[in-house]
């Protein structure tokens, strides 16, 4: 039911011919892991490996995004519902722009209101404005819950590019922190 309500829209976006990014991409990036979820991660864009492969966070972030999940026992096949603000992926993996993330947001709203997931998580600067505008920034509110669509508790945690991007294991770290976060995160939702 879930699925082929979601058949639906993904169909519709696959033709999307929206904004300019419809003339570059190699693939729409619709989504990716698990209908069947209570957990919803929205990342920015798709990069080069997921406009190559069609599918979410398959490059080295989402390998990142993967072990993070694993430490803690959740699985992207099976427990977590992946997408991203916007479905094509912005040439050169720029930031994307006010009119493309305008004209994509009903497949994230369409996705969202078919799912109506209990945990929503948005990984990176970009989710976070998406829904969060004027928050003060995600190293400021990353880990703290927020009031989310359709009932949910949503949080903005660190994009595993920035992570990436930043070895140090410390108290304190990008890392030691998505450590917290992550462990909160399950915590809720063995709870549901
Ligand atoms: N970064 C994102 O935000 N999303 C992807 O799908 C891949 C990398």
């Amino acid at each position: 039911m879930l699925e082929e309500e979601l058949e639906i829209v993904k169909n519709k976006c696959l033709n999307c011919q929206k904004c300019s990014l419809a003339k570059s991409r190699t693939n729409v990036v619709f989504s990716g892991g698990t209908a069947n979820s209570k957990l919803v991660l929205i990342g920015e864009a798709p990069g080069y490996w997921e406009d190559q492969k069609g599918e979410p966070f398959v490059g080295k972030a989402g390998q990142l995004l993967d072990k993070i999940f694993e430490c803690v026992g959740l699985s992207r096949k099976k427990d977590v519902y992946i997408c991203n603000t916007i479905k094509c992926r912005p040439p050169e993996n720029r930031d994307p722009l006010p009119e493309e993330k305008t004209a994509c947001r009903e497949y994230l709203d369409a996705q969202l209101e078919i799912l109506k997931p209990k945990i929503i998580l948005l990984c990176g600067r970009v989710a976070l404005n998406s829904f969060l505008e004027n928050s003060g920034g995600i190293t400021k509110v990353r880990g703290k819950w927020f009031d989310g669509p359709y009932g949910s508790k949503m949080m903005p945690i660190f994009h595993p590019s920035y992570l990436l991007r930043n070895d140090s294991r410390e108290k304190g770290s990008p890392k030691w922190l998505m450590w917290q976060d992550i462990k909160e995160i399950k915590k809720a939702y063995d709870e549901l």
